[in-house]
């Protein structure tokens, strides 16, 4: 395996896949990176639970020798708890180790956590410079642009400060705290930020295909782009940016097959990890994207939301791919 380089990685226009929790787990990262995401992060990881030696914390962290590079991502509302838990989670060699202040989920940000952390700037810094001291590898930020557009933003001030006290890179989803994920990511302030420093800036939000991805990195000058929500639907977004930004082309839609064998993929690796009765439920997330525009398409989604065994899961795959759907499958 290649030493990872982070400036290197960091500077290349890179696609991030975003952290999301109960999402960006081991298997999914595995499938993004086998569709062509060059960077993946995590899902957020409480400092507490780290500290404590919670299983379910201890998990998120061991990173397989195959899942790299791969940043773990941490969270909390305590400096100093944050720093010991940057330390465990610099055991577990990560790529980097990045620290969440966007997530604005009001039971974390309002104990101060997450997207918390932008009400109160000046603690923000102090806390990201005792993460910066306590470990040897690279520490990024993940972060919004501001709590609420009832304020004045600081992410253009607060950019600078981070910078000045070593964190290496900022990832930033345009939008407030408070619009959650409503309403339009504003890349502009990518740009601002940006233009204020030196460290590379990833934009996040919205970026939901290669024309996306190639109108945020041109207008904002952002070093990369992070993939999120439209993963979960389509995770050969990566090939597809990946076809635009190095060579221009536009890469062809998955195929009937290539979507057949992503939900096979995708079930199978995740029986492994969580077995049959979890791994069955949690795969409904995914397959309105990942059957998206196949004949009976919906008829296929209705029928897997009630089949629990996943013996049968397979036998439908077999049977639509081969034969297509009947509308009796919808009764069976
Ligand atoms: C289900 C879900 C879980 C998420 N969990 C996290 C998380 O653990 N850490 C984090 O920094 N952001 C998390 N996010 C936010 C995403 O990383 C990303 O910033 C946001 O979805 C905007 O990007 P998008 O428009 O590409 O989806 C989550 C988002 C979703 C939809």
């Amino acid at each position: 395996m290649t030493r990872f380089d982070f400036d290197t990685a960091f500077r290349e226009r890179a696609v991030f896949l975003a952290p999301m929790e109960d999402v960006t787990d081991a298997v999914f990262r595995r499938l993004c990176r086998a569709r062509g995401a060059d960077l993946c992060v995590t899902e957020f990881v409480n400092v507490e639970g780290l500290l404590r030696g919670c299983k379910g914390a201890a998990h998120k962290i061991d990173l397989a020798p195959d899942d790299q590079p791969t940043a773990i991502q941490i969270y909390g509302a305590d400096a100093d708890r944050l720093a010991e838990a940057a330390e465990v989670a610099e055991r577990a060699a990560p790529a980097w180790i990045d620290v969440n202040c966007g997530c604005w989920v009001p039971k974390i940000a309002r104990r101060g956590a997450g997207a918390g952390w932008l009400r109160e700037p000046d603690a923000m810094v102090e806390m990201a410079a005792m993460v910066v001291k306590r470990v040897s590898m690279p520490v990024t930020v993940k972060t919004r642009i501001g709590w609420s557009f009832d304020d004045e933003l600081p992410i253009v001030e607060l950019a600078k400060r981070l910078e000045a006290v070593g964190v290496r890179a900022l990832t930033l989803h345009c939008r407030t705290a408070q619009m959650g994920h409503s309403g339009k990511a504003d890349w502009s302030w990518a740009k601002r930020a940006k233009d204020a420093v030196s460290i590379p800036v990833i934009v996040n939000g919205d970026v939901n295909g290669a024309d996306e991805a190639e109108t945020a990195l041109a207008t904002t000058g952002c070093n990369g782009v992070m993939v999120g929500r439209r993963a979960i639907e389509h995770p050969w977004v990566f090939r597809e940016i990946r076809a635009r930004l190095d060579r221009g082309e536009t890469h062809a839609p998955p195929t009937r097959e290539e979507r057949f064998a992503l939900c096979r993929e995708h079930l199978t690796a995740c029986l492994e990890e969580r077995g049959e009765h979890r791994a069955v439920r949690a795969m409904r997330r995914y397959y309105p994207g990942y059957l998206h525009g196949l004949p009976g398409a919906g008829i296929m989604r209705r029928t897997l939301n009630t089949t629990d065994e996943a013996a049968r899961v397979f036998a439908l795959f077999e049977q639509w791919q081969t034969r297509g759907v009947e509308a009796r499958d919808a009764a069976e």
